[in-house]
């Protein structure tokens, strides 16, 4: 297998932390020659050549990868997923690591990923599926969900950017977010919504290299979503991130995979959209057992940081096992032990974020021995300083024998970093 291909070169596609951690990994393959990134960040630019392509522009970006003898494209987010780039690229004869736009509506579609659930027996939330906002407050009125005052999960079906979901502790909550959604995450998205029972328990994420009815998992992973400390304040794309083996046991684990990973892909093979390259389920493990919340088609923004700086195996042989169909013999080295991704975001994040702003002592940061700094939202200046370019700036992620250690190492290093009005949470991993 490995042998097919030296010397690659690689397109990834996307420009956040997410995609500097990834960059980094194919960096370390010993297979992998070049490595160019769409957009791309400040970061990325020092072990990456950036190319102004956007994530959409898939035409683009087939073109880019014929013209520059790309061997293999990686794709970061969900956007070009949902639209289609693997199904393109194929037709082009590139080779290229992701789910086709069938099996990417498992994200694109919360509807379409319920119905997934309930044809394949996995559990989740109780649901309904309301095709007009008036169809989803009657849903609320009849009862079906409860009475007043219990709370009920409002979703918008289609892509959002994380803003399509609304909590609602009772049932004025709910209709009012009903009517809100539209003009939350637009009249498109909103179109059809997804009302769920709510569920209580504590969260966790699983991610895995997928391939048909093949997986591997990676290890178990929690992300900290609002910005304010103890769980306050609003959504934000995450604050922090860390994986430990306490986050679940052996036995949660196993029941997990029985009860939720097998039917979900074996369903896609069922299904005629069998599914091939990261499944990220994110789970809530109620006093009834695990159950899905959602499902997403690529790697997390900022889980990828945590749960790749502990791969020891080369990225390029993975993805070369997941799109031959031969994951399942492939055994994935994970570095023993926790790490935690403690994110560094601008002033006023997540409203409109106030960049431009000079960023000091990233290097002093990455000097710590156990310590990579990856860049989400940075940009140089004129001076050749890097400075703040987005929301989320940074994540400061640290691998550690222990999630104590790991922790440690993650906090002394933002100690190290400073840019004005610089906001951070200082319970990741409590
Ligand atoms: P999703 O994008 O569907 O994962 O939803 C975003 C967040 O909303 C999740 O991480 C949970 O914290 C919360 N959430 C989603 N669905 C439910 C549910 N059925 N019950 C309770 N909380 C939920
Ligand atoms: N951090 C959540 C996500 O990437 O969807």
């Amino acid at each position: 297998m490995n042998e097919r291909f030296q010397n690659m070169n690689v397109l990834i596609v996307g420009s956040g932390g997410r995609e500097h951690a990834i960059c980094r990994a194919f960096r370390d393959s010993k297979r992998v020659n070049r490595v160019y990134c769409a957009n791309g960040n400040a970061g990325i630019a020092e072990i990456a050549e950036c190319v102004a392509i956007k994530p959409d522009d898939v035409a683009g970006l087939a073109a880019f990868a014929e013209q520059n003898s790309v061997d293999l494209t990686f794709v970061g987010g969900e956007t070009a997923l949902a639209l289609g780039i693997v199904d393109e690229f194929q037709a082009r004869g590139l080779r290229i690591f992701g789910p086709s736009k069938a099996a990417a509506e498992l994200e694109a579609s919360k509807s379409f990923a319920k119905d997934h659930m309930s044809r394949h027996g996995v559990p989740t939330a109780a649901y309904a599926v309301a095709n007009s906002p008036a169809e989803a407050v009657a849903l609320l009125e009849s009862g079906r969900f409860g009475d007043e005052a219990t709370p009920v999960v409002v979703k918008a079906d289609g892509l959002a950017a994380g803003k399509g979901v609304v909590v609602a502790a009772d049932r004025g909550e709910a209709v009012a977010a009903v009517n809100d959604m539209a003009e939350l995450v637009g009249a498109d998205a909103a179109e059809t919504i997804v009302l769920e029972e709510c569920l209580v328990g504590k969260e966790v994420s699983l991610l895995m290299f997928a391939s048909g009815g093949e997986y591997a998992l990676m290890p178990a992973v929690r992300d900290h979503k609002r910005i304010g400390e103890g769980n306050t304040g609003p959504n934000t794309g995450g604050m922090g991130t860390f994986t430990d083996d306490s986050l679940l046991t052996a036995d949660e684990l196993a029941a997990i995979e029985a009860a939720i990973v097998v039917p979900t892909l074996k369903g896609c093979v069922a299904d005629g959209y069998p599914f091939l390259g990261i499944l990220f389920i994110g789970l809530m493990m109620t006093a009834a057992g695990p159950r899905v919340l959602e499902y997403n088609v690529r790697f997390g923004d900022p889980e990828t940081q945590s749960v790749l700086v502990r791969l020891e195996t080369d990225i390029a042989d993975i993805c070369d096992a997941v799109i031959d169909g031969e994951i399942g013999d492939l055994a994935i080295e994970w570095r023993r032990g926790s790490s935690a991704c403690v994110v560094l975001a601008a002033a006023n994040y997540p409203a409109k974020p106030i960049i431009g702003d000079a960023i000091i002592g990233i290097s002093d940061a990455e000097s710590l021995d156990s310590v990579t700094v990856f860049h989400a939202g940075t940009a140089r200046n004129a001076d050749g300083e890097f400075i703040t370019a987005g929301g989320r700036v940074l994540g400061v992620t640290a691998v550690g024998n222990g999630l104590d250690d790991a922790l440690r190492d993650a906090y002394a290093a933002v100690e190290r970093i400073s840019f004005a009005g610089m906001q951070f949470r200082r319970d990741i991993g409590r």
